[in-house]
């Protein structure tokens, strides 16, 4: 059976994920001398229906070290795009079932990014998306961000913070809401590092104003892992109150679930969103939040990030942030996850 990576913080169990991230460490500390050729003469293709500078960048390089080709397909253009039935444009777009089929005949996986407006902004419907390719793949379908994980942001997140902090269980990591002058920020980012910490027994404190809280699925399956691993999660909507005694303070935007569509074709409550954005400018983590922390706390984001609005400009550039750490790390975690899936002889 094809294995796939399209949702690892939900569907793996605590103690592989916390394999995983040791193998992942592993292979950081052997690359690239020791993992060149790992994924010699492996073809990867990579369709972004929305921009990134990491995930593009790091995958291509890391794939390039290894021995490997990636191949970058544009899905607005060069290629039709690909889409489910009830999205189809004669000789526009072509469905789901047949560029899957054709891609995994050609190369050894397929890596997607999509949320947002190529999904119409209902909820679930990109990693819809990719659960299709998935079907009809018979190569590994990776996620490279959808609307509800971004399993290779979490793995680079958490290898980070063992790395800054050493042992995880019992650390406590504030995920926080921050405002943004932009509304379109998924909430993939916290989803996916919420899962990913309790996996390794950190404690997690969820800060958010109300509007902003996230996918009633993913925590319930986030408390049915910490009480696998003994971590504890506790929701708060007082930014200062969750920052206090954190050891990591992982501030970022999201947008609120309340205001996107329910069905397709239906259109994103946009002044309602901008409304509660407005409502909670405050939420910015500046020097004087990041004093609450603990002592040698650290500021995570996973980029890009707005300055100014979601953190101040000092905090970014001090000693305490691991953010560009956490942005080196997309290409190791990631570099561990396509020999995960593709020869997995190599992570040992
Ligand atoms: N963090 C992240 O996924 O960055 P990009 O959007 O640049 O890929």
């Amino acid at each position: 059976m094809t294995c796939h990576w399209l949702a690892p913080d939900l569907t793996m169990s605590a103690p592989d994920y916390r394999a995983l991230l040791s193998a992942a460490l592993s292979f950081k500390r052997r690359y690239p001398l020791h993992t060149e050729g790992a994924l010699r003469d492996r073809t990867i293709y990579f369709l972004f229906y929305n921009a990134s500078l990491r995930t593009r960048s790091s995958f291509q390089t890391g794939l390039a070290r290894l021995g490997g080709n990636a191949i970058v397909l544009d899905p607005h253009a060069g290629i039709y795009t690909p889409a489910l039935p009830d999205a189809e444009i004669p000789y526009t777009t072509e469905r789901v079932a047949d560029v899957a089929r054709v891609l995994s005949s050609y190369g050894d996986a397929i890596a997607i990014r999509m949320y947002g407006a190529p999904a119409g902004w209902v909820y679930g419907a990109a990693h819809r998306h990719l659960e299709a390719f998935a079907e009809w793949s018979q190569v590994p379908v990776i996620n490279m961000e959808c609307d509800r994980f971004h399993p290779c942001q979490a793995l680079a997140d958490v290898m980070t913070l063992r790395e800054q902090l050493g042992g995880l269980t019992g650390r406590k990591l504030c995920i926080s809401w921050a405002y943004s002058g932009s509304w379109h920020k998924p909430v993939a980012v916290p989803q996916s590092l919420l899962l990913a910490a309790v996996k390794t027994g950190m404690d997690v404190t969820l800060a958010y104003p109300p509007p902003f809280a996230l996918d009633s699925h993913v925590m319930a399956a986030a408390a049915q892992f910490a009480g696998q691993t003994g971590a504890r999660i506790r929701v708060t909507h007082d930014l200062r109150d969750g920052v206090t005694g954190a050891h990591a303070v992982y501030a970022k935007s999201w947008c609120s679930l309340n205001h996107l569509p329910q069905h397709s074709g239906e259109a994103v409550d946009e002044a309602g969103m901008h409304a509660v954005f407005e409502r909670h400018r405050d939420w910015c983590v500046d020097a004087d939040i990041m004093r609450l922390a603990a002592p040698n706390a650290g500021y995570l984001h996973c980029l890009p990030v707005d300055r100014g609005q979601e953190v101040s400009d000092d905090v970014v550039e001090s000693p305490a942030s691991w953010v560009f750490r956490q942005a080196e790390n997309r290409l190791h975690a990631q570099n561990a996850v396509m020999a995960h899936l593709l020869n997995p002889g190599s992570l040992t």
